[in-house]
């Protein structure tokens, strides 16, 4: 039997031997394409060769590509673990011909590593080719159809015509596109799990798993506009995809993919520790568990190893859902505790040959799964119980649904994500009210958006605005330029004049110096003259917009219009800010010399009145970790070590082993910031290197000084460090020294002995509220005596004491107290009590013994119906319940109330 591995091998060995050059699989993060979430092809990374805005040195590519598909357009998640071969994490086998050859060399290929080469047999494959489209008026793939018949010895029969569904394979909503054929096996009759569906045939592409795609074969000719307008590429290009997973199952003669070398290892590991077996079963609970979390875990694993970490945005949020669904799955198995972090390293084993990187995060990626599992696990049960009363009130309602508001409650306050509330709402045969759940999540974000400010929501898609020239932002704090429109509530504007009226604008300019928000530099602020003082603009913060800079404020005095000569000048703060940068930059090298050479970037925010550093370490780092590192950065500014800025070819930098960020895509020319180089002849000197496109000081004595003031997690896995440096270190000990003497003048002692008088007063403290709450329980003891009275003088329906009645508690607790000492004295009894305090404050409370819960005498249910009379409100349990009020007067009247109402239930008992 072939490994998956050699499977692997053999496909990229096959094309290697046909001129292909290996390119390695990308990340599962689309590295700066923000119209995908997650790489969902192998032709993702290919994108801008198909386009023609790049050209790599080779024609032919071929690889295997992390691939998941959780979102967006190629979307298999709910089929997942339901069927026998849908994934949301798996590799896509591929080759590529970038205007080189065409659709005879795909097919013959195709045709002959299926057949000639993993020896599948030819007799149980079939062909698809595009049908055309009558509407778009595309015409038939004759060429394709023909060639499959002359170049390969299949059937004609066997070539199919299918729709643009089918047959005509699209990245996204936007992008690279054309006609396909695929290549789909037969596995027999046996394999249909369609019988159940009234009227079924078994035929390629009609959803069984009888007929399963193998690898399709894309003529990518087109670029699909926002618009929807397909526009001819200039070139012609192929793109394949192939399953390994399928191709495995096929080869390893398995009737589904999860009974594979590639899942069985993890099922395997599940199934032990969960104390069950794996039966291969399909429509079975315990099965479906086990492969929903084999399949989950490869998804969460690839996407941590690749940078992302669970979130409540974006990427982050889907691999959150995909947890949070498998954790739940693992509820199905009786797995309480966390247990997926521990298939890290199943995974290692499995994947690391072929994907190095899983083996060098593994440690990582566990940390962040456990916190995750840890997390979550601490509301899923009690989230569970939520939905099990939601779902019953679906299964009384009319149309079976589960109320918006329940879903919205399960998100916001336990975590689960929509799509967990629905899979489980479906094992129930429910649905849920989506669109209120949506109303309700568009209220918060609108919540949430209040405040901020207009500027950033404008829609500029489709408009083309000005390149600036922003070079100067290196070199000086102010600038004579020249004003080229703005961008107001209405988008971009051209021509005319500004005034104070417009509120907030982003204004353009010809050129500036301003640096505008990138690698977590904040964005500069300043003024914006024009000649003679006719107009002031405040500048707040600059943003970057494609390649335009874009000065965001607004008109101080005065006006301005397109045209006007303006100088710029930018904020003091900038002093600030470049000294944060580079102290950021000796921050992660001091870091790593305490901490080891794996600690890596994972964000950072340089402002001018602090920076933040966040990088990867599992705990919070010892008093003696942060003071070593602080000492070593203090060190390098002590030393005035001079600074540099190169910018060079992305080898040459990577050559000099400067570091760049994990997951930020870099153009040919990179700009190096070197710190320990007096000039650009000496980088390799340097003791730190990073990519880095920042404003920095000359020399590190500029920093003056450096401080830690807080070091905090940010997600599992993921430790912050906030600093400061030059002044705001200054005004900051300045602060802290005024607090020190203030306390001191408090406390009439000398500053150095503070801490001693505080801790002695924490002490003073601790041992007066003993002595209160020892003096309490006494007073507590006559209320027990009070309700002893209570219970002497008590009516009983039966065996039950019924015990209403006042008495003087200073507080619930001691109420309590009596209740319970009348429910253990009565055996049988339902303890109604109440009390005035200070004010006009009363409480009510009720106590009820479980058989007469069981008679139906609920505490809960009889507090809500006194709290009334006394203004007041409440409820609790059906043993133990409790109500605030504002009516004194009313008290009697409704603890009389709480007897009758609990004399006629049991009457009626
Ligand atoms: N890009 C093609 C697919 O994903 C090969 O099916």
């Amino acid at each position: 039997m072939r490994t998956s591995k050699e499977i692997r091998s053999t496909f990229i060995d096959f094309f290697r031997e046909r001129d292909h050059k290996f390119v390695p699989s990308a990340p599962v993060v689309p590295v700066g394409d923000p119209t995908l979430l997650f790489t969902n092809a192998g032709m993702n990374q290919f994108k801008d060769i198909f386009l023609g805005l790049s050209k790599p040195d080779y024609t032919r590519a071929a690889n295997s590509q992390k691939c998941i598909r959780v979102s967006g357009k190629h979307n298999d998640l709910e089929e997942v673990g339901i069927d026998t071969y849908h994934h949301t994490f798996f590799e896509m086998l591929g080759n590529w011909s970038f205007d080189d050859y065409f659709k005879a060399e795909t097919i013959k290929w195709a045709w002959e590593l299926l057949v000639d080469v993993y020896g599948i047999d030819p007799d149980k494959l079939w062909a698809t080719v595009f049908a055309g489209d009558n509407k778009d008026g595309s015409k038939p793939d004759e060429e394709a159809r023909e060639l499959w018949t002359k170049i390969t010895p299949i059937d004609a029969e066997r070539v199919l015509a299918c729709d643009k569904k089918d047959n005509f394979w699209e990245m996204g909503e936007t992008g690279p596109c054309g006609p396909c054929s695929e290549i789909h096996i037969d596995l027999g009759p046996d394999r249909c799990d369609h019988k159940h569906i009234k009227g079924h045939k078994c035929e390629v592409n009609a959803g069984c798993a009888r007929y399963i795609e193998l690898w399709n074969l894309v003529f990518i000719q087109f670029n699909r506009q926002a618009g929807g307008e397909l526009i001819k590429l200039p070139a012609n290009y192929v793109d394949t995809g192939a399953g390994l997973e399928r191709i495995t199952a096929v080869m390893q003669d398995k009737s589904s993919n999860y009974d594979t070398d590639l899942f069985m290892p993890i099922i395997g590991a599940i199934a032990e520790m969960t104390g069950h077996k794996y039966t291969s079963q399909l429509g079975n609970k315990t099965d479906n568990a086990l492969r929903v979390i084999a399949d989950h875990i490869r998804s969460i694993v690839f996407a941590i190893t690749d940078g992302i970490t669970p979130g409540n945005e974006g990427r982050g949020y889907v691999i959150r859902r995909i947890l949070r669904r498998a954790a739940r799955f693992g509820r199905v198995l009786g797995a309480h505790e966390p247990f997926m972090y521990k298939l890290v390293d199943v995974l290692s084993d499995t994947m690391g040959d072929a994907f190095g990187e899983v083996k060098e995060r593994a440690a990582f990626t566990a940390t962040v799964i456990q916190a995750e599992e840890e997390s979550f696990g601490r509301t899923l049960d009690r989230g569970l119980e939520i939905f099990a009363g939601a779902a019953d009130r679906a299964l009384e309602s009319k149309d079976k649904t589960v109320s918006g508001e329940d879903a919205f409650a399960l998100y916001d306050t336990f975590g689960f994500p929509l799509d967990l509330t629905e899979l489980m709402a479906r094992e129930r045969e429910l649905k849920v009210d989506t669109a209120t759940f949506d109303d309700l999540m568009e209220q918060q974000r609108a919540r949430g958006r209040a405040g901020q400010k207009a500027i950033s929501t404008v829609d500029l898609s489709g408009v083309n605005l000005p390149q600036t020239d922003d070079s100067a932002k290196y070199d000086t704090d102010s600038c004579i330029t020249k004003i080229v429109g703005w961008i107001d509530s209405e988008g971009f504007t051209g021509k005319g004049r500004l005034t104070e009226a417009a509120g907030d604008v982003g204004l353009i300019l010809d050129s500036t110096c301003f640096y505008a928000e990138s690698g977590g530099q904040v964005g500069d602020c300043g003024m914006i003259e024009s000649a003679g003082g006719r107009g002031q603009f405040i500048v707040e913060i600059t943003q970057k917009i494609a390649d335009c800079i874009v000065h965001q404020g607004k008109l101080a005095s005065g006006s301005i219009s397109v045209g006007d000569e303006v100088t710029a000048t930018v904020d003091k703060g900038r002093e600030a800010s470049r000294k944060n940068h580079t102290a950021t930059h000796i921050l992660q090298w001091a870091l790593q010399d305490v901490l080891g050479e794996h600690v890596t970037q994972q964000g950072s925010l340089v402002s001018p009145d602090y920076l933040r550093f966040d990088f990867t370490w599992p705990k919070a780092l010892t008093d003696g970790q942060l003071k070593q590192v602080q000492h070593l950065v203090h060190d390098k500014i002590a030393e005035k070590i001079p600074v540099s800025c190169a910018v060079m070819p992305i080898d040459a930098a990577r050559g000099l082993g400067a570091m760049a960020l994990f997951n930020e895509k870099y153009g040919d020319e990179v700009r190096v910031v070197a710190i320990g180089a007096g000039s650009e002849s000496q980088l390799q000197q340097a003791f730190s290197r990073e990519f880095c496109g920042g404003t920095h000081v000359d020399n590190t004595g500029q920093i003056g000084g450096f401080g830690i003031v807080r070091e905090e997690s940010i997600s599992a896995g993921v430790r912050r460090i906030t600093a400061l440096t030059g002044q705001g270190l200054i005004d900051h000990l300045g602060k802290r020294s005024e607090v020190v003497d203030d306390l001191s003048e408090l406390l009439k002692v000398p500053s150095e002995q503070i801490f001693e008088r505080v801790q002695k007063l924490i002490a003073d403290n601790k041992k007066l509220a003993k002595q209160l709450k020892s003096a309490a329980k006494q007073g507590g003891g006559d209320v027990v005596a009070e309700a002893g009275k209570l219970l002497e003088q008590a009516k009983k329906v039966g065996d039950v004491a019924i015990v209403t009645g006042r008495v003087s508690a200073a507080g619930v607790e001691q109420a309590r107290a009596a209740i319970d000492s009348v429910k253990k004295k009565a055996k049988s009894a339902a303890v109604v009590l109440g009390f005035s305090e200070a004010g006009d404050k009363v409480t009510l409370l009720a106590g009820m013994t479980d058989d007469v819960v069981k008679k139906g005498v609920k505490a809960g249910d009889v507090i809500r119906q006194i709290a009334p009379i006394v203004d007041g409100g409440g409820g609790g349990r059906p043993q133990m319940a409790q109500a605030g009020g504002k009516n004194p007067a009313k008290l009697d009247e409704a603890l009389a109330k709480a007897g009758e109402l609990i004399n006629e239930i049991l009457a009626g008992s």
